[in-house]
């Protein structure tokens, strides 16, 4: 089986018309979730990274194993309010509704490499954010990272300043 094989596809959820890519299948098969995590390791291997940030949630199942393989340490960046130290946020858009991420204050060291991973690249307004956020803590985004691109909805033009590493993408 390949990756995209994996994942399912789910029509009409949330909401009509959007077309979830389900990975909890590509999750619970181990050799499936480790070749995801090997594959992103092998396209971002060229990086300097002091640290991984991604965004919850399944910016975590992503960013973490993916810290844990590179040897470097994993920081989330959560929905408002869970975070219990002294925290900065920003509000952003999602695809389907409107929330904020947070990251604590100390986070990240000033000047740090920092590479953000997500499962999926959609809007792009999670990731922008999220760079936004590691850039007020004085970070340096040398990347983000995605299982997963949907092409039709262009998140990668909000992303000009930063390079995109996508695995799979999706018309
Ligand atoms: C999903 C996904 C990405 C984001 C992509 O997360 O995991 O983080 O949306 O969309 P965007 O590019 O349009 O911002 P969601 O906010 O649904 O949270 P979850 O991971 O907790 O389910």
């Amino acid at each position: 089986m390949n990756l995209k094989d994996s994942i399912r596809v789910i029509p009409d959820f949330p909401e009509q018309g959007i077309s979830f890519k389900d990975i909890t299948t590509l999750l619970k098969d181990g050799v499936m979730y480790k070749k995801a995590i090997d594959e992103l390791k092998e396209l971002i291997k060229h990086l300097e990274i002091d640290l991984i940030a991604g965004p919850e949630a399944r910016g975590f199942v992503v960013g973490a194993p993916l810290a844990y393989a590179l040897g470097v340490g994993f920081v989330p960046i959560r929905k408002s309010g869970k975070l219990p130290y002294e925290t900065i946020e920003l509000g952003y858009n999602l695809e389907y509704g409107n929330d904020s991420l947070a990251m604590h204050t100390d986070a990240i060291e000033k000047g740090q490499k920092v590479l953000i991973a997500d499962d999926l690249l959609a809007t792009g307004g999670t990731i922008s954010t999220s760079v936004n956020l590691v850039r007020q803590l004085g970070g340096v985004v040398v990347g983000a990272a995605f299982l997963i691109e949907l092409d039709p909805l262009k998140g990668r033009d909000k992303l000009t300043d930063v390079e995109v590493f996508s695995l799979l993408s999706y018309e």
